[in-house]
């Protein structure tokens, strides 16, 4: 222990900031982390393999498994992300190639009772868990109970855990206008039928019960991503799921939709929490490029999400998943993206990164939004970066307000600034600064935000390490000269403080309170709290005191 003292406090902080692992990890445990979704097959290759034998088209196996997931958890762990979700465990389907190709991605499920081996032995999914907790990370397992898979609608159920049709419900196409027929009918098609567990039917609440439990304590299992949860009775969910539930941890549903917030809210509740398609859906329509450029339909969603979750802070935000589009499919401009991301990190909930979204891949569904990682060569691109500075300043700020009676993961996302252009969203201390107008530089383009601190409040944009200074009545304006960048704002001498590991020795400090507007090489600046002295060069944006009242964007 005396040798921790040495430490730095804030690399002290991050580690004690954490539960261990494995200790029924609950919601609020959950909050604080970033989670990067993986599925297995596709993730990582043993060494010695044929790199370019995998094509996502063909719907077969590429022969990433739990080893080579393990052997390779360096490039997540620098990444910042501090959880993993991986694809389901449980047995597939064994049968014939299908229509649509063999059960790779692990949805397809046999017997739940044993596990897939095509991914490994229970020892090699042990190894995986004991490596993941030993890197302080988190492992979240995606479940499917609402369905096993066959071929036609009157399987041998004798293969399946449940091995009797009265443990299902009649086969019935499921008809998505009609909430009884998602919950009771059959997903799938004729091709590939997926026989619909009745979730009422007190053997097989009870099987399933007894069954997660086991699965959570044997391979040391942190959370839950729970498959298809709307298809599933509402009722089945509090005693399976959830700390007070069989599990014992943390349960997010999939409760696939649209933009509408009511029908995935009434979801939390009976889960701890659900992916936030409606926050996902209104992300696209705000900032991909090209695209309707609609900033209300975040405003909106975040007003609505405001009043129909249960709790806010627990929800799943993403960009990608293994059923959409990449993001890059839609979106021809990177720094949507950026923007788009640094919103998920930057407001409530749980950010989640798809394997994948850090290497632009763009493949514009399933199939093809599967693909294997590896010819990437894991290179530690732009976006990894970026993903790599946001992950260090979200869980540098979750560390340094854990024990504090303001939690950064708890205070309420605030709207400071809206136009069709971006948003100004404010978050604990931090403000983040948004836009939807792409890379190229507008040089006539500012957007002023109303911000709470006070005149001459230095504020450091955390993604360039710039620091700025706050005009009167708390104005700030960015100036948009090197194209539509996100910025990050957070107090300066908050980093100084607490030692942060964010922009260390790095801060360029103004000495001058106000720039005058439009000047592009105003200040010069010295390194604060280090004997270093630096001239203030104008990077990729500028954002400088903004002397008048009630500021427009753009005006
Ligand atoms: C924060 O509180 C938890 C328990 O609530 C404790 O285990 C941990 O040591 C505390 N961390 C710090 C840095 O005080
Ligand atoms: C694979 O190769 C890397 C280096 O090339 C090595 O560190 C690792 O141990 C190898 N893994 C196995 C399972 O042989
Ligand atoms: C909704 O689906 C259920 C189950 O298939 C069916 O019994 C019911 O008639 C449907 N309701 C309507 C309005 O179609
Ligand atoms: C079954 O799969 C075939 C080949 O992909 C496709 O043409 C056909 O439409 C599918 N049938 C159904 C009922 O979905
Ligand atoms: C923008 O989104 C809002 C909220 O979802 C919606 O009411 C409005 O019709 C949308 N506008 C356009 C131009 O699509
Ligand atoms: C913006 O200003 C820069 C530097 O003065 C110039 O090179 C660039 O062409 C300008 N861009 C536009 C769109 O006016």
């Amino acid at each position: 222990m005396l040798s921790l003292l040495a430490w730095p406090l804030n690399i002290l902080l991050f580690f004690l900031s954490f539960s261990p692992a494995a200790q029924a990890a609950s919601p609020s445990d959950w909050r604080g982390r970033s989670i990067y979704q993986v599925i297995i097959d596709r993730y990582a290759l043993a060494n010695g393999s044929d790199l370019n034998a995998c094509d996502p088209s063909k719907q077969t196996w590429c022969g990433g498994t739990w080893n080579t997931l393990r052997e390779n958890l360096d490039y997540i762990q620098d990444a910042g992300f501090t959880a993993v979700w991986i694809s389901p465990v449980q047995q597939n389907w064994l049968g014939q190639r299908t229509p649509y190709g063999d059960p790779y991605h692990g949805y397809w499920i046999q017997d739940s009772t044993q596990l897939n081996l095509k991914f490994g032995t229970a020892d090699d999914l042990k190894a995986l868990s004991a490596e993941i907790h030993k890197r302080n990370m988190y492992l979240m397992v995606d479940v499917v109970v609402n369905d096993v898979m066959a071929l036609s609608t009157t399987p041998d159920y004798s293969i399946y855990m449940f091995k009797d049709a009265s443990f299902y419900h009649p086969y019935c196409p499921v008809d998505f206008s009609n909430t009884t027929s998602e919950q009771l009918c059959w997903l799938g098609d004729l091709n590939v039928t997926l026989p619909d567990l009745d979730t009422k039917n007190p053997d097989v609440i009870s099987g399933y019960n007894s069954w997660i439990k086991e699965l959570v304590s044997t391979y040391s299992i942190d959370g839950l991503r729970i498959d298809a949860a709307k298809h599933v009775d509402p009722d089945f969910w509090p005693s399976f799921c959830g700390t007070n539930g069989a599990a014992g941890v943390f349960c997010m549903g999939e409760v696939f939709g649209g933009l509408d917030v009511e029908d995935a809210a009434e979801w939390q509740g009976p889960l701890d929490s659900v992916l936030n398609y409606p926050m996902y859906t209104a992300l696209t329509q705000a900032f991909q490029i090209p695209g309707p450029l609609n900033i209300s339909a975040v405003t909106d969603t975040l007003a609505q999400s405001k009043s129909l979750y249960k709790d806010t802070t627990v929800l799943g935000n993403f960009l990608e998943n293994q059923d959409l589009p990449r993001w890059a499919a839609g979106s021809v401009d990177v720094q949507s993206l950026f923007n788009a991301m640094t919103f998920n990190f930057m407001s409530d909930g749980i950010p989640i990164v798809y394997y994948g979204q850090e290497q632009y891949f763009r493949g514009a569904g399933d199939p093809l939004n599967r693909e294997p990682l590896w010819p990437s060569n894991y290179e530690k691109t732009p976006a990894y970066q970026f993903i790599q500075q946001l992950n260090q300043f979200r869980n540098y700020l979750i560390s340094v307000t854990a024990n504090t009676s303001t939690p950064w993961t708890t205070a309420a996302t605030q709207v400071l600034t809206t136009s069709q252009y971006g948003i100004a969203i404010m978050k604990g201390d931090v403000i983040s600064i948004l836009t939807n107008i792409g890379s190229p530089a507008q040089n006539n383009t500012h957007i002023a935000v109303a911000t709470p601190y006070e005149r001459n409040t230095a504020l450091t944009n955390v993604l360039t390490c710039e620091q700025w200074v706050v005009g009167s009545q708390g104005f700030v304006e960015v100036e948009y000269t090197e194209g539509g960048h996100a910025v990050i704002l957070y107090p300066s001498t908050s980093l100084v403080s607490n030692k942060s590991p964010v922009c260390s020795g790095k801060v360029i400090t103004s000495q001058s309170t106000t720039v005058s507007t439009g000047s592009s090489n105003a200040a010069s600046s010295v390194l604060k709290g280090n004997p270093r002295t630096a001239l203030w060069t104008l990077d990729l944006l500028m954002i400088i005191g903004f002397t008048i009242a009630g500021g427009q964007w753009w005006s």
